[in-house]
């Protein structure tokens, strides 16, 4: 049988329910192998809607065994049922409807919903999980106050926990018990949580700015106790940070965090009971690298922050999404600036960018922040709405200033309140504080694409002028093929040789830094009073998310990367340096031609490492050539085998060249302190690390004995995973037999702790020197995967095919094969897991024939395969459209 195809929702129909549901009463019984579930819901019509109107609920994958209004059964005649919705006929005005419904959790491997993870029970709602729990209006307009009793053997199930407040708790028949809990805050079902579990608990207070004393516990397995004091010390950091820096406070006398094995992302903000993945939470010296530490303490900020930006103020309808994403990425990346260096975390966010969200753009999904249509919403879980829309807020923030923005977040958080809202609500609040006319600045929130602004810069000495012309345009994207002009700030310096130089713009002065408001297509800046010429420094700090494109000089971009002040700029100058010299040595590659790399590149690098006032942390980011997957979706209809060639090869001669200070630098960043993830020693680990890989290109013995001593000596995960992804990819034939040694090792001594697992598995798929599939093969065999963990599906199978190009893109099509299968599999399974595996193969059209048609055919056999969720169905027919 056909199945009727997943259709697609508009956002121009968005309409106000027909019913609201202002108190819902939830009864939980929690068995081996199913789930009853209790619903009463205080329901009355919405004002507006006719008398007639049907009530539909939704419901997906449920047991229907009673349908009750106002304690009586309703007759079968006044109501229907499919595998959709429950819809009801003839009611009156206020009621109160009751359902008991029956569900599978040990059976439910979406994660979505009710489900087991291990031996516990958990929810995950957000965005349409809890209709896989019971009937209901499961939109986020709709908020109601909750009250949820949970029950379950108490041995088993020692914990039970549920949203807000515990207000009773007690014993029943069989070994069983009860727990019932009261969220006095109204809000969408997207935010319910339910957890049954055998854990321990880490705990600790907090006392908020008004006096309110909060109780902060972390739920974790007995083994994992000791990884929790990050979490804590985070949460306790960004509930500070909220006040100080937004004025706002928690508003319960409990704050819980739950650790889960399986979880399909980061982590989810549910009132007062935060449901996070493993990886988001724990974290300790031995376990855990510098990255997972920085990871840990933004997602804990993050969700932690949503308690204002998605749950006091929620989203209207899923299209608003980036309303809470887009803010509440913004605010942990300023809390993590605060808490860091602001400088490495801005060159990291532009390069998670650039390289994930501008190729999203670029491609068959792309679309807005604010999206106009979708066929599965759990699709549009973003770079784009969470990075872009960061961005956006971002470019608002530094429109308005500090204390303007500061007076529109406050206007907004108390004028909504208790509500559900728009984007536009927002912009509007800024609008209001600031007197400004955002209608422009609007697109950004309706037009996908990456906008390109090219830039010329031209000097006249006998005038002393210097003429910046600007020139805006946006590729067409899928639905939109022309867009009127952004409103792009464009913030820019002048660069001489004694510094930056004054700017004046029509008579006026704009000290030594400045932002142009490019709005039209295009645009003349004509500075005076320039006494020399400079070389302009332009989206400095990243002021906007846009591609800019100036035809620099190799000696411009070295001046930049030598004089400039902004670290971005100089980080940026240093990467278009190495595309160019990697791109032409790709040329020269397939020309089968030898060219000598440019030596202006490995003095730059050379210079970078002798400067002593360096941000060690930055110079660790410039010595690292733009990844394989990066170059790929750059470039236009790359030679991906030329690519890899032409890096690695540039690669090993900054190695050969640089030996000496590269062991230098490594030997002066050692360090015997105690271990801290202190951003000071996270920076002289990283340069130490980049160095130690640099050092290992070189195939002589010594190197082989330096990354084992490394790995020996190492204290802290960051450095022995540095030295087991050295060893692991080292092509040296001394590292032959060592490799294997020090991969069991590795595994023998961490087999019991999953995440330390998943890096091991990570090393492995990103690998890559030949044969790389088989490798993955061999790892999917271990008994360290498991499909139905997204975890392990990302360390090696998305590790693979996102990262490992060389291998993935193997001239075989085998990878794309490999890939197709995978997702046919997952479908059945995940199907959330499955549509985000889709993205390598979505870029066929920008591959060479030879590579394209083959990911295009793993794409159609994807297409014609049975029982295709609405995930994948939506990914995979836009990539083929
Ligand atoms: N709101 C959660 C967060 O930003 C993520 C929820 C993701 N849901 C999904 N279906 N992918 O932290
Ligand atoms: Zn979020």
């Amino acid at each position: 049988m056909k199945q009727a195809q997943p259709s697609t929702i508009y956002l121009k129909d968005y309409r106000q329910p027909d019913y609201w549901i202002t108190e819902t009463g939830l009864r939980f019984e929690l068995f081996e192998e199913r789930a009853v579930v209790h619903s009463e819901l205080q329901m009355h019509r919405h004002a507006d809607s006719p008398a007639d109107a049907e009530l539909v609920l939704h419901g997906v994958e449920l047991k229907l065994l009673s349908v009750k209004v106002d304690g009586q059964p309703w007759p079968q005649d006044k109501y229907s049922v499919d595998d959709k919705t429950l819809t009801l006929r003839d009611l009156p005005e206020s009621f109160v409807l009751a359902c008991v419904t029956e569900i599978e959790p040990h059976k439910n491997t979406s994660l979505e919903g009710l489900y087991k993870s291990r031996s516990m029970f958990c929810t995950q709602c957000e965005a349409e999980g809890f209709r896989k729990i019971t009937y209901y209006i499961d939109r986020p307009d709709v908020m109601s106050v909750f009250t949820t009793r949970v029950e379950a053997d108490k041995s088993q199930f020692p914990l039970l926990l549920s949203n807000g407040n515990a207000i009773e708790r007690g014993e029943l028949a069989d070994g069983r018990h009860y727990a019932t809990w009261l969220d006095p805050f109204k809000k969408p079902a997207y935010l319910f949580a339910l957890v049954a579990a055998d854990l321990e608990v880490v705990e600790d207070r907090f006392t908020t700015c008004s006096g309110r004393d909060v109780l902060l516990q972390i739920f974790v397995e007995a083994k994992d106790l000791d990884k929790c004091a990050h979490a804590m010390l985070s949460l306790k950091n960004s509930m500070r940070w909220d006040e100080e820096t937004y004025g706002r406070e928690y508003d319960l006398d409990i704050f819980m965090i739950v650790a889960v094995d399986d979880f399909n992302m980061g982590a989810m903000e549910n009132k007062g009971l935060n449901i996070f993945n493993t990886s988001c939470v724990l974290a300790a010296q031995e376990t855990t690298t510098d990255a997972a530490f920085q990871r840990v303490e933004g997602v804990v900020a993050h969700e932690y922050f949503h308690n204002w930006s998605g749950n006091r103020v929620t989203c209207r309808d899923w299209f608003q999404l980036s309303l809470k994403e887009g803010f509440t990425v913004y605010r942990d990346s300023e809390f993590s600036s605060d808490m860091n260096s602001r400088t490495v975390k801005r060159v990291e966010d532009v390069q998670h960018l650039r390289s994930i969200q501008f190729p999203e753009d670029a491609g068959p999904m792309a679309h807005p922040i604010r999206p106009a249509s979708f066929i599965e919403i759990s699709n549009f879980y973003t770079m784009t709405i969470y990075e872009k829309g960061n961005e956006v807020v971002r470019m608002i923030a530094n429109l308005l200033g500090k204390e303007l923005f500061r007076r529109g977040c406050d206007l907004y958080f108390e004028r909504f309140d208790g509500q559900a809202v728009t984007t536009d609500d927002f912009v509007a609040c800024m609008a209001e504080v600031s007197g400004r006319d955002f209608s422009q600045f609007q697109h950004w929130y309706e037009q996908a694409g990456t906008p390109r602004l090219a830039v010329a810069g031209q000097y006249d000495a006998e005038a002393q002028t210097y003429t910046l012309t600007v020139e805006q345009s946006c590729p067409a994207t899928p639905g939109q093929a022309v867009k009127p002009n952004f409103h792009i700030p464009l913030a820019m310096a002048l660069v001489g040789r004694r510094g930056l130089l004054p700017l004046e713009l029509e008579g006026e002065s704009h000290g030594v830094e400045t932002v142009l408001d490019v709005t039209e297509k295009q645009q003349q800046f004509v500075f005076s009073g320039v006494s020399e010429k400079p070389v302009p420094s332009l989206l400095r700090d990243f002021s906007a998310p846009v591609n800019l494109s100036c035809a620099y000089s190799r000696d411009q971009l070295l001046f930049l990367i030598a004089n400039d002040t902004d670290g971005f700029c100089r980080w940026d100058a240093m990467q278009q340096l190495a595309v160019a010299v990697i791109s032409e040595q790709a040329e020269a590659w397939r020309a089968g031609e030898s060219l000598v790399v440019d030596v202006r590149l490995v003095q730059a690098m050379r210079q970078l490492l002798q400067d002593e006032s360096a941000d060690r942390a930055m110079v660790a980011l410039m010595l690292a050539l733009p990844s394989l997957p990066y170059l790929v979706d750059l470039l236009d209809s790359p030679d991906i085998e030329a690519l890899h060639h032409a890096r690695a090869t540039l690669r090993q001669h900054i190695s050969g060249e640089l030996q000496a200070l590269l062991l230098d630098t490594y030997h002066s960043n050692m360090s015997d302190v105690e271990y801290q993830p202190s951003a000071e020693q996270i920076a002289q680990r990283s340069l130490k690390n980049a160095c130690l890989a640099y050092l290992s290109l070189q195939s002589d013995f010594s190197a082989i004995e330096r990354i084992q001593q490394q790995y020996q000596d190492a204290d802290n995960m960051t450095d022995k995973l540095a030295a087991l992804a050295a060893m692991v990819n080292s092509n040296s034939l001394h590292a032959e037999t060592a490799k294997q040694a020090m991969l069991d090792d590795f595994y023998h001594a961490w087999k019991h702790e999953a995440l330390v697992v998943n890096q091991w598995l990570q090393v492995q798929s990103a690998c890559a020197l030949p044969g790389g599939l088989e490798r993955i093969k061999a790892l999917m065999a271990h008994e360290a995967f498991d499909i139905k963990n997204p975890n392990k599906v990302r360390s090696v199978i998305s590790i693979f095919c996102g990262q490992n190009a060389i291998n993935f893109h193997d001239a075989s099509g085998s990878g794309y094969e490999f890939l197709a299968d995978q997702v046919i599999e997952l479908n059945a399974l995940n199907p959330q897991i499955a549509s985000r595996m889709i993205v390598p193969l979505s870029k066929w059209r920008r591959l060479p024939a030879a590579q394209g048609d083959k990911m295009k055919l793993a794409l159609e056999r994807i297409m014609t395969s049975p029982n295709l969720s609405s995930d994948v169905f939506e990914m995979v027919s836009k990539a083929l459209k």
